[in-house]
């Protein structure tokens, strides 16, 4: 393989939606998004049974760490650092002026990958998080965010990105904060505009036929019939039964634990109801059929509800590289 020019770090790497669109290199929908100019060199994660799943798929390891005990003479050098950090619950403490705190130690991580860039400073980095980031605290969390990272000698951006825009059959909104060593990358990058080739992908383009789905998957007449006593049919469908015409909702981490009492989306096919399968999640989200999952149902929905679109992160990147090929003339 010929070298590649840009080294990136992934933290709290997951099974790697991340890292999958950040190296390109896969088929979706027919689609090929095309091996960019990277090389992921490290990869970490604390949830040994998720970093199995990343090293199932990619050449290089996703170690086992908790990024608090992680030191940065540990990790090679790189051009990128990419991390979707945990969502946290942010203090803003009453105090003049306006600082992050953390209500619990999950807060941290946050100032983790802040203290990572500051020791290694690579020339660019991309945080990822859930859209609620931005109303975190009454708002006043998310521009601290910005601040810290800025702080950290970064020129920085932001966008919410919506996977349904990049030909992806799932509305995912999530926030990705990018940042730049060099002003003149920043100024040449430019987040990836909606696609407008297509019309939204449809749920139907990904679903597995009913008869090719374990049982298991399909909700007990029992449990339908008792949530029929309680709720009318139209209430139970409204919000959770997708519609197959129309892209999903967006696919959490919790689909394990879906039931029709929950608001997680569930499909309703051939007059039964059922959860989707983790292949089905797998394709919701982007990634390719070749993407291989391994052990426990639960541990492939949160590691697949957790992830980035890979579609979505190709996009991304292949922007972010773009604008330090074109910022560096
Ligand atoms: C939102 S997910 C990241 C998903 C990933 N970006 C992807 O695209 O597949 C956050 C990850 O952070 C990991 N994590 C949480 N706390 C951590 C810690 N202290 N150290 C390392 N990883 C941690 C979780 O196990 C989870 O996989």
């Amino acid at each position: 393989m010929r070298k590649k020019n840009y080294k990136i770090v992934s933290l709290f790497s997951g099974c790697g939606g991340m890292d999958l669109g950040s190296e390109g290199g896969f088929e979706y929908l027919g689609e090929k998004y095309k091996r960019l100019n990277t090389e992921i060199v490290y990869a970490m994660d604390f949830d040994e049974a998720i970093c199995n799943i990343y090293n199932s798929n990619f050449p290089n390891t996703c170690h086992v760490a908790d990024i608090r005990h992680l030191k940065s003479k540990n990790i090679q050098k790189h051009n990128i650092l990419t991390g979707g950090f945990p969502c946290q619950s942010f203090s803003v403490v009453a105090q003049n002026p306006k600082r992050l705190g953390y209500k619990d130690d999950r807060g941290k991580l946050f100032f983790e990958m802040c203290r990572i860039l500051k020791e290694k400073k690579p020339s660019a980095f991309v945080a990822e998080n859930v859209k609620g980031i931005l109303s975190a605290n009454k708002g006043e969390a998310f521009p601290l965010i910005i601040k810290e990272f800025e702080k950290t000698g970064y020129h920085v951006k932001h966008n919410i990105l919506n996977a349904v825009d990049f030909g992806v059959p799932q509305k995912r909104e999530r926030v990705f904060i990018v940042g730049f060593k060099n002003k003149k990358h920043y100024n040449k990058f430019k987040f990836p505009s909606p696609l407008r080739r297509n019309k939204n992908v449809p749920l139907s383009k990904v679903v597995i036929p009913d008869c090719e789905v374990d049982e298991k998957y399909f909700f007990s007449d029992k449990a339908i019939n008792g949530l029929l006593k309680t709720k009318h049919l139209e209430s139970m469908n409204k919000g959770r039964v997708q519609k197959l015409d129309e892209p999903c909702n967006t696919v959490g981490a919790h689909l394990a634990k879906v039931s029709l009492n929950s608001t997680d989306p569930v499909l309703r096919t051939n007059g039964r109801y059922r959860m989707f399968t983790p292949r089905e999640v797998a394709r919701i989200q982007s990634f390719p059929d070749n993407f291989k999952l391994s052990g426990s149902r639960t541990t492939n929905y949160k590691a697949l509800g957790n992830a980035v679109a890979p579609v979505v992160m190709w996009h991304l990147m292949k922007n972010i590289i773009d604008a330090m090929e074109s910022g560096q003339l």
